[in-house]
């Protein structure tokens, strides 16, 4: 995907001009509005669902987590911004398109905006297409129990990442989306990166004890969750006997509406 920039005022848009004819900027105006006028209209936290040119898409404004929060809920530092230091969303967009080159089970992305709030200061969002039928780990796990193959072909999924060294800086059972067709997706790649490939490889294990993490929080606050010990070795069976890359199967791509 060749992406495209757009800079006009204090607004910076890169788009995929596959999915959009041109700069999205007065819809990205439209749902930061709405956005702003009505976040209970946000979903599983931060994202709006919409259709644009018939196309499912989520809209994601990037918000602080923790205490930060509190003061300075969407604004973030600004560095002077150079083609090795974009606005996070940038980087979050960039990476999502080179995860799609390789195969891997990622959303499309469809547009990313940075709006300069000062000289110092930024906020933004990010656009993808959305992952139809996909409902997250955690939503299932609160529903039903998963097969022992369900839980190795995430294992397999989250293995197929590390092969190509992408260390997803937030793996937990909300980024992990599992679609009707059994086959599971990883969202969210904010702070993610694909380490280089001489660097100890610790993080892999960090990643997969996060995710854990995550997993036995989700018993500890709703003790129905359908989630036992054996699932997460049945994970870890996948993760270890990953074979190779299947070919991408992620929905029909539409080349212009
Ligand atoms: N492309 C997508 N398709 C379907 N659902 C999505 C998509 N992107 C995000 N979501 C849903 O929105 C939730 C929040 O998005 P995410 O990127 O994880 O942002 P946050 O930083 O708020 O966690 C995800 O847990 C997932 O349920
Ligand atoms: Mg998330």
């Amino acid at each position: 995907m060749q992406h495209r920039k757009f800079i006009d005022k204090n607004a910076r848009i890169l788009f995929n001009p596959e999915l959009l004819p041109s700069a999205p900027a007065e819809l990205f105006e439209r749902l930061g509005l709405l956005q702003a006028a009505a976040p209970r209209l946000l979903h599983r936290g931060s994202v709006l669902f919409f259709t644009h040119n018939d196309t499912p898409m989520v809209f994601k404004h990037y918000h602080r987590g923790g205490l930060l929060s509190r003061l300075v809920a969407d604004t973030y530092c600004r560095p002077a911004f150079s083609p090795e230091q974009p606005p996070r969303m940038w980087q979050e967009f960039n990476l999502l398109a080179t995860l799609r080159q390789w195969g891997l089970p990622v959303p499309e992305p469809v547009a990313a905006r940075c709006l300069e709030t000062s000289p110092l200061t930024y906020r933004g969002d990010l656009i993808t297409r959305e992952i139809r039928n996909a409902r997250t780990l955690a939503t299932r796990l609160s529903q039903t129990a998963l097969s022992a193959a369900e839980w190795r072909s995430i294992g397999q999924t989250i293995s197929r990442f590390h092969a190509l060294q992408v260390c997803h800086a937030d793996l937990n059972a909300r980024n992990v989306l599992l679609d009707d067709a059994g086959h599971s997706h990883l969202v969210d790649f904010d702070k993610s990166v694909i380490k280089p490939v001489n660097q100890t490889q610790c993080w892999m294990q960090d990643n997969l004890a996060r995710l854990r993490r995550s997993l036995n929080k989700l018993l500890c606050t709703d003790s129905g969750t359908h989630y036992r010990d054996a699932d997460w070795q049945h994970l870890l069976q996948g993760y270890e006997t990953a074979g190779p890359l299947p070919a991408l199967e992620l929905g029909v791509k539409r080349k212009s509406f």
